[in-house]
């Protein structure tokens, strides 16, 4: 596993991801202070001092031992906005497993950052820093956050019944994965078209017919 050099630019189609800086604290207050935007969290928004010392933690990021999160805010292209952050918690070196999270501003919702974005970071996990596993834990209520899962073709593993509690309230929770294996399966480009059969599957409709 290659945790030496971490991606501190990363672009998409209409996105720039790289890692907060202290100019981004008015943006990163705006939407971490909301309680909606934790309402699927299992915490409270955090205020005042302990909001504060949340953004300068993220501002002396690690990511060396289990537990660590690798971070990134994501900017949009086109003028420069803090949309939200994709992370990557290791939660395991030995095994190469890492948890992905996304935590976005409701104000850039339903456009499909959040999927572009952790579509980049599935590929950064996977393709420069060598994790085997993927996955990300999500409360089944978070119908935002299946949506973003099942977009990028991550397979639902277990469905946790009552497995935690908030505000006295029972809460289900998905888990959902992704192997190495299945993404270079996926990533991988699709082969040239045969010469001898630039339709492909032709031939098996033709043999299909054959058979009735
Ligand atoms: C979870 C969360 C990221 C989902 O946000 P989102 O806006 O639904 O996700 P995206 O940015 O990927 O946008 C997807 C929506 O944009 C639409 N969309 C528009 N243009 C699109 C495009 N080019 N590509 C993909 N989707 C697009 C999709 O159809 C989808 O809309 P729908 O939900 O009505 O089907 C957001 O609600 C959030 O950050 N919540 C608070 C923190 C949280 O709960 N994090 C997850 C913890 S597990």
């Amino acid at each position: 596993m290659n945790l030496v050099n971490l991606p501190t630019r990363q672009e998409t189609n209409r996105l720039l991801l790289r890692p907060f800086a202290a100019g981004d604290w008015t943006e990163y207050a705006a939407y971490h202070a909301r309680p909606d935007v934790y309402a699927f969290l299992y915490r409270e928004a955090p205020t005042g001092t302990a909001l504060r010392e949340q953004f300068d933690r993220v501002l002396r990021p690690r990511f060396e031992s289990d537990g660590d999160v690798y971070r990134l805010a994501v900017t949009l292209k086109d003028g420069g906005a803090i949309a939200g952050e994709v992370m990557l918690k290791l939660e395991s070196r030995d095994a190469l497993q890492a948890e992905v999270g996304y935590i976005f501003s409701p104000a850039h919702a339903g456009k499909g950052y959040a999927t572009e974005a952790v579509a980049a970071m599935l590929a950064i996990g996977f393709d420069t820093l060598g994790f085997h596993r993927i996955f990300a834990r999500l409360d089944a209520a978070n119908l935002g956050s299946v949506g973003v899962v099942e977009r990028l073709g991550l397979r639902r593993e277990a469905h946790l019944r009552e497995n935690d509690r908030f505000n006295g309230k029972w809460g289900d929770e998905y888990v959902y994965a992704l192997l190495r294996s299945e993404w270079e399966k996926r990533s991988r480009p699709a082969p040239p078209p045969d010469p001898e059969n630039p339709l492909g599957t032709l031939t098996d409709w033709d043999s299909d017919a054959d058979r009735t």
